[in-house]
């Protein structure tokens, strides 16, 4: 497998970017990462200091300063911390502080990376897109029944709200918006399960990756 290769993975909240990327990652052999643990971890950083998230110059030193350590912090995922990483991830110079971090990260072995941006910005030349969606009420009713499995109790219709919003935030942002790169693959999961995800987007995959390396003189 081509050392570099670059297979980006976006979409809205809860459309099972992460589980399909990770899987996408191990059977490819290739690292993962989940850029949105950046942006978790720089909202609640700000948080921890008694910040606004909205506050731009506290968030930005807050993510230049950002250690590997702050990405493994417990308390990264719940409804604070969700929004308080889309509020940091609008501000340029939040994004602008992590970017050459994803990049490099990137560019050292080739990787599969997931967020929002990684077709659009971050890896605008990656071979591979995929922009995996599925249904709000399908993505609710996911992240409803994530929380349950970690025993946090929620009401259905407050997690769609707070998805929506969130969304909303993302894809309305001017820097770096939620939205597919124009030749992303789309691949919307909401009548599949995670097995069929995968099954389907490794398809698009290797198609894509054939094409490519067929225009390189890259060996697989
Ligand atoms: O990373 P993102 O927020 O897009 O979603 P995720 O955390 O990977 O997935 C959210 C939940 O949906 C997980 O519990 C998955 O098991 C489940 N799921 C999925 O990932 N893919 C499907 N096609 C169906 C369900
Ligand atoms: O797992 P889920 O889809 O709910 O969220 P996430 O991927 O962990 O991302 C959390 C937030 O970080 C998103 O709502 C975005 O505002 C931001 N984000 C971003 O702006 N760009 C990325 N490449 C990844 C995440």
């Amino acid at each position: 497998m081509n050392a570099a290769i670059v297979i980006a993975v976006d979409g809205p909240a809860a459309a099972g970017k992460g589980t399909l990327a990770r899987r996408l990652a191990a059977e490819l052999g290739l690292p993962y990462l989940d850029t949105g643990l950046l942006y978790r971890a720089t909202g609640r950083r700000v948080l921890d200091r008694g910040a606004d998230p909205h506050d731009a110059a506290v968030a930005a030193e807050e993510a230049a300063s950002m250690r590997p350590e702050d990405l493994a912090r417990p308390d990264l995922r719940g409804p604070a911390a969700d929004m308080a990483a889309s509020t940091v991830a609008a501000i340029p110079a939040v994004r602008a502080a992590l970017l050459d971090w994803q990049r490099e990260f990137g560019r050292r072995h080739g990787a599969v990376l997931d967020g929002r941006d990684i077709g659009t910005v971050v890896f605008p030349e990656a071979p591979v897109k995929l922009f995996v969606t599925a249904s709000p009420e399908e993505r609710a009713r996911r992240r409803w029944l994530e929380l349950q499995g970690r025993g946090v109790a929620a009401d259905l219709a407050q997690v769609a709200a707070e998805i929506h919003d969130r969304d909303a935030q993302d894809a309305n942002r001017p820097v770096a918006p939620l939205r597919p790169a124009e030749d992303a693959l789309l691949l919307d999961t909401t009548s599949l399960d995670a097995d069929a995800a995968f099954a389907v987007a490794m398809a698009l995959v290797r198609e894509r990756l054939a094409n490519f390396l067929d225009g390189t003189s890259t060996k697989v």
